[in-house]
């Protein structure tokens, strides 16, 4: 018990396991995941509909989304903001590597005659001769990545997009940072059931990685035969930090804001959103 119980609390190095696929495409935790992207009130999953309509104005403003802008949407998840730029007559390629998501993604694009190529892949892996004018991934999903995935991905941008492409991508901040803590909670079917429709005592241990400016919320899920431990990183970024990863990677940042539907950035805000174009 006392060696579980170290194993448990143990802080592993930042970025150590990537076990993003436990979260978004268990068959169990991946059913929550879209009942939570399509509760329109809330901002869980993806945000509320009301401001991913705002973000899309502003989207098809910012990079003239017309009838021949070719978009690719990382993590695209069920298809919202996808479904929303191809009715403004874009041409979008969505991944994402949650089956159910993409299926429910793909019922509406055939439903409502829409030009949607979705992928079910781990973006990580994605390649494709396409050529794109605008790549996104929303929702912060660029702060789950650790400095060697983040690396990767941004040569594989900077492959798919043509000379004039950009990318629009947000992340958490440092002022975001400062107001997390360390924590150690255990629970019975902790998250109410959130990680498995059987009976289950969950861990939540959050570590703080202060030079590294990284949190893991790091789950630890004991069922009767099965025990998984699923790590959620997140990495911070101060908007040099992210202008220095852009430029390594061959962009240039064009726009900072506080959000991707365009607000003015703000320094104490939670996130913030870059717009970058190849150099
Ligand atoms: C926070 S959600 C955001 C969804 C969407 N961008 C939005 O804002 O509505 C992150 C999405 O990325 C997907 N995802 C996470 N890691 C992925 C990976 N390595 N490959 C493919 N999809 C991934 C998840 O399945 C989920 O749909």
């Amino acid at each position: 018990m006392f060696d579980e119980l170290e194993k448990i609390n143990k802080r592993p190095k930042p970025f150590q396991f990537y076990t993003a696929s436990d979260l978004w495409t268990d068959e169990h935790t991946s059913k929550q995941m879209l009942s939570f992207h399509l509760d329109e009130a809330i901002d869980v999953s993806s945000r509320n509909a009301e401001f991913i309509n705002r973000s899309v104005e502003w989207i098809t403003s910012e990079f003239n989304i017309g009838k021949d802008t070719r978009i690719a949407d990382f993590g695209c998840g069920p298809g919202l903001y996808a479904t929303r730029l191809a009715k403004r007559g874009a041409s979008v390629t969505g991944i994402d590597f949650s089956k159910r998501s993409i299926e429910y993604a793909k019922e509406v694009a055939n439903h409502e005659q829409l030009n949607i190529n979705y992928v079910n892949q781990n973006y990580l892996e994605f390649d494709t001769e396409d050529r794109f004018d605008l790549v996104l991934m929303i929702m912060c999903d660029f702060c789950a990545l650790s400095q060697r995935q983040r690396k990767g991905i941004l040569s594989k941008f900077h492959k798919i997009l043509k000379a004039s492409g950009s990318v629009l991508l947000d992340v958490y901040s440092l002022s975001a940072f400062e107001q997390r803590k360390e924590a150690a909670t255990y629970g019975v079917n902790q998250l109410n059931g959130f990680w498995s429709p059987n009976k289950y005592y969950g861990f939540l241990n959050i570590f703080k990685y202060d030079e590294e400016k990284v949190i893991l919320d790091k789950y630890t899920i004991i069922e009767s035969g099965r025990t998984r431990h699923v790590y959620n990183w997140l990495q911070f970024f101060a908007p040099e930090d992210i202008e220095r990863e852009f430029k390594d990677a061959g962009f240039y940042v064009k726009g900072i804001y506080s959000d991707v539907a365009g607000n003015a950035y703000n320094q104490k805000a939670g996130e913030f959103a870059v717009v970058v174009k190849k150099a």
